[in-house]
């Protein structure tokens, strides 16, 4: 079945407000519960013994969910010298990416039990992430299958912990969809989703010397990856910052030309106006802003709110806000669960700590112990401009504007540098219309919430700061994996 276009037809995933899909999942997941995983280099060749270290789960950091011996430097060096282009016929190939698409469906109750106990994620965030990720299994082995550019040999792809399956799958998938080897380093948060998936991609029948994958850290693992001649391609999802070191040592050690498709920060905003409905902002500004406990490269950190309605619709906003409960996202009661890891919720921590001496802070409930919790914040601000970085959790960022004022708030937010994503809750054409044609954003959501871009659907990635495209997703993305000449980007 198509995967673009009117026809599409995108995984079928599960329905929670529907008691036989909620029991499938219970009963899948429940063996799961206590398990503990074990991740290490997967390569063509015999990984070199090391010692391991313990991954544990961020809602509750007793629980111990497995252990990961990270790839060493002489690891690399043997999957380097292993790695393959994938050189069977694009049809093939297709098929044995659909037949993974399927072990993944198959696979749900560890899938989602892995992403709660590692990733901190809640049922409706893993059944979302399993649908992108088969999604994006489809989706390039079709494109795959059309396309006659010859591949650029090996790619690295290099994945953030916050959509461990979805984010990693997608950048192998489309590599490999192409007719590329692949050299993949998972984020150092989460390899054992990260193991399991390519355990499912080889068991579909892709080559292990097609697809290596080589856990640890960004400094050695990741830097040994992107700085090596052999590498014909990289494929990052991260920080801006990462994207550079990246850039740089590509520059240095790769042939020019090499190309690097980056999906990278953003400082994400939203206009409410006096036409906007309030209670459907307000949800949508929940979901945009909370879910994934706002770890989402493409979640709300900005809101203007028109002056006009500020009041009332803030009163509403924090009455929503409180209540939003924290806790394990194994439960389905809980809406926001950990944030990835103690370091981040130290930071957050002095960042709100900051605001509140300077009388900034309009909302924070106490977090529950003993996890890495922080609960959703509403912070005070006169501007975008106010905020110097990308925020990579539950604070969400409020400001008011004059009518009068739209044109400057589109341009501060402009002037951000970012270019991800941008909502907007009005009930004037005109303005929409005028708004959509000034804001430099990737992805523009109206009168909805602004997470959550479907494969085939709504093509994802953003412009400046945010990235260099072409869009997950989207029909110019495989081209770029390709030795095709340029796609456009952005599309
Ligand atoms: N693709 C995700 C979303 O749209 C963000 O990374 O929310």
């Amino acid at each position: 079945p198509a995967l673009f276009g009117p026809d599409r037809r995108n995984s079928r995933g599960w329905d929670l407000a529907h008691a036989p899909d909620l029991a499938e999942i219970e009963a899948a997941r429940a063996p799961h519960r206590q398990a503990r995983w074990a991740a290490g280099p997967l390569i063509a060749g015999t990984p070199a013994p090391g010692p391991a270290c313990d991954v544990i789960n961020p809602a509750d950091p007793a629980d111990i969910v497995g252990t990961l011996r990270p790839a060493s430097a002489a690891d690399v060096d043997t999957a380097l010298a292993a790695a393959a282009a994938w050189d069977a016929p694009a049809k093939e190939r297709a098929a044995v990416l659909r037949r993974a698409a399927d072990l993944y469906e198959e696979n749900f109750g560890e899938i989602f039990a892995l992403l709660a106990r590692e990733a901190g994620k809640g049922l409706p965030d893993a059944v979302g992430e399993l649908r992108e990720a088969v999604d994006f299994l489809r989706f390039y082995a079709n494109e795959g299958e059309g396309a006659e550019a010859p591949p650029r040999g090996l790619f690295t792809c290099i994945s953030p912990w916050n959509f461990p399956l979805a984010i990693f799958t997608g950048q192998i998938a489309a590599a490999l969809a192409a007719g590329n080897g692949v050299l993949a380093k998972p984020a150092e948060q989460t390899p054992l989703i990260a193991h399991l998936a390519v355990s499912l991609l080889h068991r579909a029948g892709v080559p292990r010397d097609c697809l290596q994958l080589l856990p640890g850290d960004g400094a050695t693992v990741g830097a040994q990856l992107t700085s090596d001649a052999r590498v014909g391609g990289v494929a990052f999802t991260g920080s801006t910052e990462t994207a550079r070191l990246i850039r740089a040592a590509m520059a240095e050690h790769m042939a020019p030309g090499t190309p690097l498709i980056a999906e990278t920060g953003g400082l994400n905003a939203m206009i409410v106006d006096s036409t906007a409905l309030p209670e459907q902002a307000v949800a949508d500004i929940l979901t945009s802003s909370f879910q994934s406990a706002g770890q989402r490269c493409s979640a709300l950190r900005c809101l203007y709110v028109q002056e006009d309605i500020a009041g009332p619709f803030l009163t509403m906003l924090q009455g929503a806000m409180a209540e939003l409960r924290m806790g394990d996202p194994w439960e389905l009661s809980t809406d926001v669960g950990p944030l990835i890891e103690a370091a981040a919720q130290k930071d957050f921590t002095a960042y709100i700590a900051r605001a509140r001496a300077e009388g900034r802070v309009l909302w924070q409930a106490d977090a529950p112990a003993p996890g890495h919790f922080l609960s959703p914040t509403l912070i005070r601000v006169d501007s975008i401009a106010d905020l110097e970085r990308e925020i990579f959790g539950p604070v969400l960022h409020v400001a008011t504007f004059r009518a009068e004022e739209i044109d400057a708030v589109t341009d501060a937010i402009n002037a951000s540098g970012y270019g991800l994503t941008f909502g907007l809750h009005s009930r004037i054409d005109d303005r929409v219309q005028h708004l959509a044609e000034r804001l430099q954003v990737g992805n523009l959501y109206v009168n909805r919430n602004q997470i959550g871009a479907i494969v085939g659907s709504q093509p994802f990635g953003g412009e400046g700061l945010s990235g260099t495209g072409p869009k997950a997703g989207g029909p110019h993305y495989l081209a770029r994996f390709t030795a095709r000449p340029a796609a456009p980007v952005n599309e």
